[in-house]
């Protein structure tokens, strides 16, 4: 990467540089480094974000945030009158996590625009950085809050609607964490953004396994999220017989592993059923569980297999609630349809890796991301680096500096084509 001293951004950029920024942002977590938790609108999120801010205005960008926190870091081009090219991805991070989901796109997005800035480039249409609000679903319940938000998928009032688990509101976190005005002001319109890409870590193994430097996301695979709450009998553990119990954990026992044979047995390897939360209540070990909350995450690349599962699980519900004399209720908190990468945006990316030197391949994203809803209002494509092992949401996550220093090196090629 280029060295200079007498530009904007970091003196002297170098991979080194870039690391020792990732490790500095996964030093403000919840938990004790090198496990990263940030949940949205926490103390840790606030100082991650005053954090990420400094660098970009560090880096001559001029920063704006929305009414949610989307945050939106300007290189102003030389026609400000054309609508920017986008790049950026999240900051938040579920308990118990690495450092790179995420990390990798916003601040391997800065570099970019640093080395850029380094070799003297002048966009024509300005790149803007962007930090989306909560991709992860952990305070909400809902994945990419931000960027579903400004893609209209979910609406202010629905937006209100949402709890955490202590009950508290989206209006009296987002102001705690400093944001207030109008929630119908973060939707944007189609054309704000004239392209948008997100480097991002892959998040599974094929990358590391065929020693490919750089994958070419295609299409983003369907998430849906169905959550269910069974309401059993409660009761003495020693005092109440077998015969007649009403226990709400054992017939959520039935509904993780009808999930799970349901997931399997679609035939695609493409089809996952994960049930990440599992809440009980009361939650002592002597005491029937009488009520049990969970959560289900159902992707697939193709969204007409994927809602079989979903229905299959709800006639699971059903079916259990009967056999077992328990009342079974379910919520869908999202069902998104997959999103497809614009094909000149993929196209870019590959003749930027070309010229630069690193092996590429398409493929398709498993995991879900904020352009999925960027999808909605712009063209989007995906540059995907290897993590070890396929390991992500995992405190252990690791992408070499070799492999984060090829993604930014692609992405700023593709950045400086794409705004030029
Ligand atoms: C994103 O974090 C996902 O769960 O795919
Ligand atoms: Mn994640
Ligand atoms: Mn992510």
């Amino acid at each position: 990467m280029a060295s200079t001293q007498d530009k904007p951004g970091r003196p002297g950029l170098s991979i080194d540089g870039l690391i020792a920024e990732l490790q500095a942002l996964s030093q403000i977590s919840e938990a004790e480094p090198p496990v990263v938790t940030r949940l949205v609108f926490s103390e840790a999120d606030r100082r991650a974000r005053a954090y990420v801010k400094g660098l970009c205005a560090a880096a001559g960008l001029a920063v704006q945030e929305d009414a949610i926190g989307n945050t939106f870091a300007r290189w102003q081009g030389s026609e400000p009158g054309l609508a920017p090219v986008g790049t950026g991805s999240h900051i938040d991070a579920i308990p118990n996590a690495g450092l790179y989901d995420g990390c990798v796109g916003v601040l391997g997005g800065l570099e970019a625009i640093r080395v850029l800035q380094q070799l003297g480039f002048k966009p024509r249409r300005s790149i803007e950085l962007v930090i989306f609000t909560a991709e992860e679903p952990t305070r909400f319940g809902i994945g990419c809050l931000g960027s579903r938000m400004m893609a209209s998928v979910l609406t202010p009032d629905q937006a209100l609607a949402l709890r955490d688990k202590e009950g508290r509101g989206l209006e009296e976190l987002r102001a705690g964490a400093g944001f207030t005005g109008a929630l119908e002001s973060v939707a944007l319109a189609a054309g704000r953004f004239d392209k948008f890409i997100e480097l991002h870590i892959e998040q599974g193994p094929l990358l590391e396994q065929e020693g490919i430097d750089v994958g070419l996301v295609t299409h983003i695979a369907a998430p849906a999220s169905l959550r269910i709450v069974i309401e059993g009998e409660g009761g003495h553990a020693g005092g109440k017989l077998m015969p007649g119990r009403k226990d709400a954990l054992v017939a959520a026992a039935e509904l993780i592993l009808a999930l799970e044979l349901t997931a399997k047995s679609t035939g695609a390897i493409d089809t996952v059923g994960t049930v990440g939360v599992c809440e009980v209540f009361p939650g002592a070990v002597n005491s029937i569980p009488s009520r049990v909350r969970l959560e289900t995450d159902i992707r697939d690349t193709d969204r007409a297999r994927r809602d079989r599962v979903l229905d299959a699980l709800r006639a699971a519900c059903t079916d259990v609630a009967a056999r077992r004399g328990v009342t079974i209720t379910t919520a869908l908190v999202n069902a998104d349809p997959p999103a497809t990468c614009d094909p000149m945006i993929v196209a870019a990316l590959e003749a930027s890796a070309v010229e630069a030197g690193k092996t590429c391949k398409r493929m398709v994203s498993r995991a879900y991301h904020d352009s999925l809803f960027m999808a909605r209002i712009a063209p989007v494509a995906m540059l995907f680096i290897p993590c070890r092992g396929g390991v992500s949401h995992r405190p252990d996550e690791y992408a070499s500096p070799g492999w984060i220093g090829s993604g930014v090196h692609v992405l700023a090629r593709t950045l400086a084509r794409l705004a030029s």
